[in-house]
């Protein structure tokens, strides 16, 4: 599995920050104020839980770092690029180095679960030889080789999220970002996703998880960024859900 996710150099891994936001904000096109004056550096290979109550700011945050949304104030960083001086044609290189996964999975309905990764590689023009090499990987990382040829109908929440995953790191991305992934799952398939997201940081990948699930938060002691009215509150490593002083 070293070979599948890439084990990143030691030097790559201790000095380079994947995600850097200096003086960070977004305010929506009616005005309101969603991020204001966000500062923080996720170096590679970090594992981030990004908590905080609904409308906090989390989907917004997450929504600069995949140049969904550009910064109206301050200065994103993702993967070495300056979004703000991002060219259009330059975002698809981005989104590549970019893994993300959604709360209600995404998946293309009529797609098998072997379609639905190997056609993530399709479009960016992987050769088919590839494809037919590195989708099995994959599924098999995400434990659904047994699932190949199912429609995401045929699957449960934490397949159809496993088939969101394997999806996400076809490309082999510096870092998974993962939207209240767990939102939609009942609390055992929850852990069995946060297992799997610990597994792949593991084997090198940052990952940045937005969550409100408290008790995933507080039995895994990462660093937590909490946010509140759009404001960066607490950047804590080693971290529970509230604020514990
Ligand atoms: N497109 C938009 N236009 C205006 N306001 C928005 C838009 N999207 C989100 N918001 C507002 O920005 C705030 C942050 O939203 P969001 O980032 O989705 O929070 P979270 O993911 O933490 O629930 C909320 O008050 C939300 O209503
Ligand atoms: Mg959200």
């Amino acid at each position: 599995m070293t070979s599948l996710l890439r084990r990143r150099a030691r030097a790559d891994t201790a000095t380079t920050s994947v995600i850097t936001m200096v003086d960070a904000g977004l305010t929506y096109p009616n005005g309101k104020v969603a991020l204001a004056d966000v500062n923080v550096t996720i170096p590679a290979g970090d594992f981030v839980f990004l908590v905080g109550p609904s409308g906090a700011g989390k989907s917004t945050f997450i929504r600069l770092l995949i140049r969904e949304l550009v910064a109206t104030h301050g200065r994103v960083q993702v993967a070495g690029r300056d979004l703000g001086r991002l060219r259009r044609g330059q975002v698809p290189g981005l989104r590549r180095r970019i893994g993300i996964v959604f709360q209600d999975f995404r998946l293309l309905p009529n797609k098998t679960v072997w379609e639905n990764v190997g056609f993530a590689l399709e479009v960016t023009g992987a050769p088919s030889g590839l494809i037919r090499q590195r989708v099995p990987q994959l599924l098999s990382l995400v434990g659904l080789q047994e699932h190949a040829n199912h429609l995401p109908t045929q699957l449960s929440g934490g397949e159809q999220q496993r088939t969101a995953i394997a999806r996400a790191l076809v490309h082999d991305p510096a870092i998974l970002i993962a939207d209240e992934p767990t939102g939609n799952l009942d609390p055992v398939t929850s852990w069995e996703i946060i297992q799997l997201l610990i597994q792949i940081n593991e084997l090198g990948t940052t990952v940045l998880m937005a969550t409100h699930n408290q008790e995933i938060v507080n039995a895994m002691r990462r660093r937590v960024l909490a946010l509140e009215g759009g404001t960066l509150v607490r950047d804590e490593a080693g971290a529970a859900y509230e604020r514990e002083y």
